[in-house]
């Protein structure tokens, strides 16, 4: 029986990277004889808007049971200003799935990307693990007193000690089975007192056990200056759920800009959703000048994790040689359209 991946363009330009990401997946599908099937569904802001359900009663638990991975685009629309459907679908899937490891790995394409002066693509090869379920996203929290000039708005930061040794364990397990050197751990514990000493003190127990691997914190105003002046000083970085979303974008412009960077959420040995980190880029939409190459490192992504690791190198290489050969979207200096940026990938392929 093939594997199924649910396919989710979404809204903005997500519907045309993740064509591009498609084409690219059903080429290699045919050409390996892959034991994949695609399933799209066409959740986004237009069918909200249409219907009122930003995701259908059932669909969350079809997807727990019946695939083995969701290949995303992008949520955001202009009309829908609280992101109601985006909170339903995206954070939905993160919480709902437990996907709980934020997979987000910075690596320079090409030196001449870079927006560093004098740093090369052996200075930026790092891997960020976002902690993707707890945090300032879990939601709690309310008004009192709301619209009058003695409002007050609370926010919770919510950290528990089986979260957080999760996704510190998984960033050590990684840094070993990968041959990576060092595991920097970055939280604000200097001020947020109580969950960041939950962080320090489970950093520290984890580390431990992998005593083969440096390991060192970081306050993560000093990571993001740190990241800037000296890339090459990280391996492994783990953050909670909101300084994650923040330094992994400064990681996509490290490595290139947001159009080239890829993302996983993930639950090994469960179902897993696979995005890049771009937004819906409403300005760009219909426009033919989205970069295709983060929707298509992603789909690499994905394979890999669906244990094809070959055909994800294969796709990497692709897009190495796109980017070489400057076939690429204007973003990065390139000619080309979204359309003819991912063919030439495919071409490539
Ligand atoms: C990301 C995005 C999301 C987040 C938004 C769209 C809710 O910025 O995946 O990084 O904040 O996690
Ligand atoms: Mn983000």
């Amino acid at each position: 029986m093939k594997r199924k991946i649910a396919v989710v363009p979404g809204d903005g330009i997500g519907p045309e990277v993740i064509q591009a990401g498609m084409r690219v997946l059903e080429r290699i599908t045919e050409e390996e004889t892959l034991d994949l099937e695609f399933v799209h569904f066409g959740w986004n802001a237009d069918s909200y808007l249409a219907t009122g359900i930003s995701i259908p009663p059932g669909a969350m638990d079809d997807i727990r049971q019946n695939y083995a991975a969701v290949y995303l685009g992008a949520f955001g629309d202009p009309r829908v200003p609280d992101m109601k459907h985006a909170a339903d679908i995206l954070l939905g899937m993160r919480f709902q799935l437990d996907l709980y490891v934020n997979f987000r790995p910075v690596k320079l394409l090409s030196d001449e990307l870079c927006p560093l002066k004098g740093k090369t693509q052996t200075d930026i090869d790092l891997v960020i693990f976002r902690e993707n379920t707890e945090g300032a996203y879990v939601g709690m929290g309310g008004f009192f007193k709301k619209g009058t000039a003695e409002e007050i708005a609370i926010q919770e930061d919510v950290s528990t000690r089986k979260g957080v040794e999760r996704i510190i364990r998984y960033a050590f397990e990684f840094a070993r089975q990968h041959g990576r050197k060092s595991v920097c751990m970055s939280d604000k514990n200097n001020v947020m007192r109580y969950g960041g000493d939950l962080w320090l003190r489970t950093f520290e127990l984890v580390a431990a056990e992998y005593t083969e691997i440096e390991h060192f914190h970081m306050f993560v105003d000093a990571l993001t200056m740190q990241m800037v002046r000296a890339p090459e000083s990280f391996d492994v970085i783990v953050t909670n759920n909101m300084f994650g979303d923040i330094v992994t974008d400064l990681g996509a412009a490290l490595q290139g800009g947001l159009g080239v960077a890829a993302s996983g959420n993930i639950h090994p040995g469960r179902v897993s959703l696979f995005e890049p980190i771009h937004g819906s880029a409403p300005k760009y939409t219909g426009k033919d000048v989205a970069n295709p190459i983060g929707a298509i490192l992603t789909a690499a992504m994905m394979l890999d994790f669906l244990g094809l690791p070959q055909p994800a190198k294969r796709i990497e290489a692709a897009v190495l040689r796109a980017v070489k050969e400057r076939q690429t979207t204007r973003d990065i200096g390139g000619p080309l359209g979204t359309k003819a940026a991912g063919e030439a990938i495919l071409r490539f392929l």
